[in-house]
């Protein structure tokens, strides 16, 4: 399911999606320093999950694993942004106590912190009674990272700008049976600003941007055809990653071996995911992998399978499964 969120007898326990970037092209950097994108994101089967208990005073503590938390988190701070909203709204907001269990690898372009982020807003909305809508925790979100926003949708989604803004695609193919892949995360953190330099360098200056003109001339509706085959897409950040850390492209070529649909990076690395023509062969290939990487290098497999979209209750400020 995607975003998920029950109530606890200590208070919520909500469980976050890590997603896939299933394309992804970057234009030239912009004169704030980001790089607008035209990406296809969906939200994937791999949670984190984080428990939010109401405490006395007006604290907010945030431990991860059992360890006390730096206020440089991006929980910690959703946290501090929405208080802020809350309180200006005229809400109490008192101390909440938040524990963090991660599963999506850090550092990995699977969006954990920042699916972590929207789901902290969204429960944090609900225990303090605030009633932010969806655009207003979008809003918010887009200030703590540019992934953020789409966490708040879920399912499949274009996202341009720096990435926050967010076209969600799922209405248009619901109905359909998930997609498989096998996740291959190398125990190996590529920091986000070092591999779009890496791109502006390898790019001759104003280079045109063709793979926007593909997913332009692509109806909407034709997009999970499309994604099903693991066609078309392509991700601009794969060559930049795979000059500064030269074993994703091994990993990658090794995965290639395989009978996977589709071999490609998630956002800026170092998660690389293939397509399966099924649930079954997925649950083959992840077994496969996991045997023959698992002795030498450093890298944990997972299977997933694409989610649903988020249905959003304004009234309550609450979001649901579909
Ligand atoms: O928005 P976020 O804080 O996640 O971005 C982290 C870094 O990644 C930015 O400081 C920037 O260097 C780079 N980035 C970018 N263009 C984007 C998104 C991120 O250049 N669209």
């Amino acid at each position: 399911m995607g975003m998920e969120i029950e109530t606890t007898e200590e208070g919520l326990l909500a469980r976050a999606p890590a997603k896939l970037n299933l394309h992804l092209s970057v234009s030239p950097p912009r004169a704030d320093g980001y790089h607008d994108i035209d990406s296809i994101f969906q939200a994937v089967s791999l949670y984190d999950e984080i428990r939010f208990a109401p405490a006395a005073g007006d604290e907010i503590s945030l431990v991860e694993d059992g360890i006390a938390e730096a206020e440089r988190n991006l929980v910690y701070r959703a946290a501090v942004l929405l208080r802020d909203l809350g309180r200006a709204r005229g809400k109490e907001c008192g101390g909440v106590r938040i524990s963090l269990c991660k599963h999506i690898p850090f550092g990995s372009g699977l969006g954990g912190g920042s699916s972590d982020a929207a789901a902290t807003l969204v429960s944090l909305n609900r225990i303090w009674g605030i009633g932010a809508t969806r655009d207003d925790l979008v809003a918010l979100g887009a200030r703590l990272g540019s992934d953020v926003p789409f966490f708040l949708f879920g399912g499949t989604a274009r996202c341009r700008g720096r990435g926050e803004l967010v076209t969600p695609l799922h209405d248009l193919f619901d109905a359909a049976e998930p997609l498989h892949y096998a996740i291959l995360a190398p125990a190996i953190h590529v920091p986000t600003p070092q591999v779009y330099a890496a791109l502006d360098r390898l790019r001759p200056r104003g280079i045109a941007l063709t793979q926007t003109s593909v997913i332009d001339s692509i109806a909407p509706v034709d997009l999970l055809e499309l994604s099903a085959k693991g066609a078309v897409f392509s991700n601009d950040l794969e060559m930049a990653a795979y000059r500064l850390f030269p074993e994703l492209e091994e990993i990658a070529s090794r995965m290639r071996q395989e009978p996977f649909l589709s071999v490609r990076m998630t956002g800026s690395g170092s998660a690389l995911f293939g397509l399966c023509r099924s649930a079954q062969e997925a649950a083959r290939l992840t077994d496969r992998l996991r045997a023959q990487l698992g002795e030498n290098v450093r890298v944990r497999v997972f299977g997933v399978q694409s989610l649903p979209g988020l249905r959003w209750t304004d009234r309550d400020g609450s979001a649901r499964r579909r």
